[in-house]
């Protein structure tokens, strides 16, 4: 979001209007950002209303979001036209908050991360997928260090997805990075026992908590590309762990 907040300061917006499901970090980070930076917002939440509200709604509204919960229907017109501005000083970020300026703030995410790295020649950086735009700006400040994505919806769209953006936003295609399908546990939000499983007994060997929808799939899938031979002996894994704990 850094760079849609920036543009909003700039244009002296005192408003975000953003959309997302009833489980989104967006509207989570949307809803904090808000606070932060004394900016009211909005949020169209997809489906009806489900009381009590889960975390991340109720912590939304808890930082001063005001939510629309919108139908299926509605919320599928709105994601076709995209969020239009209701009055002056609003600023629409899209669904998910993938749009261009999206691109350079997730790109200084790589560029940070290079200038961390002992062994760059040697690293991979793993990242999960759901709209693909972290992804897509992540690689663009990888300088070509390879990157793997892993899409926590089914639908094998992923790698299409990105290259989308990056035609889109950067004008070009880039380099040295792969998504691979087959970790969605079902389909987005959808979880088995094998993963609970699997995220609990990451939490004791670790004591990082991982969430259920994002970064959960994403070290799963990395042990078993580990097991599977996916990553060259004395591989650098570095998973960015991208949040998505209130969910929890
Ligand atoms: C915790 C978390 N990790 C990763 C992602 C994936 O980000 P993107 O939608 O840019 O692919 C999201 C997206 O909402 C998320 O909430």
């Amino acid at each position: 979001m850094k760079y849609n907040l920036f543009e909003a300061g700039q244009q002296g917006c005192t408003r975000l209007i953003t959309m997302g499901g009833a489980f989104s970090n967006h509207i989570a980070a949307v809803a904090a950002a808000g606070l932060l930076f004394g900016v009211d917002t909005v949020g169209y939440i997809r489906g009806e209303a489900a009381y009590p509200l889960n975390p991340t709604l109720q912590g939304a509204i808890d930082n001063g979001m005001e939510l629309r919960f919108v139908s299926r229907e509605a919320y599928g017109q709105l994601r076709e036209k995209g969020l239009q501005p209701e009055r002056p000083g609003d600023y629409p970020i899209p669904e998910g908050g993938t749009n261009a300026l999206a691109m350079p703030g997730c790109r200084e995410l790589g560029e940070e991360l290079l200038t961390q790295l002992d062994d760059p020649g040697h690293s991979t950086i793993a990242v999960a997928c759901g709209t693909g735009g972290t992804m897509a700006g992540l690689v663009t400040g990888l300088q070509g260090l390879p990157c793997l994505g892993i899409p926590v919806l089914k639908g094998g769209f992923m790698t299409t997805t990105v290259q989308g953006y990056h035609g889109l936003f950067t004008g070009r295609q880039w380099p040295h990075w792969q998504t691979i399908d087959g970790f969605h546990f079902g389909g987005y939000a959808k979880t088995t026992p094998e993963l609970f499983s699997f995220m609990a007994n990451f939490y004791t060997q670790t004591g990082i908590p991982l969430d259920k929808v994002y970064t959960g799939k994403m070290f799963y899938a990395i042990f078993q590309l580990i097991q599977s031979g996916y990553f060259a002996p004395g591989s650098t894994i570095v998973s960015i762990h991208s949040g998505g704990l209130q969910g929890n």
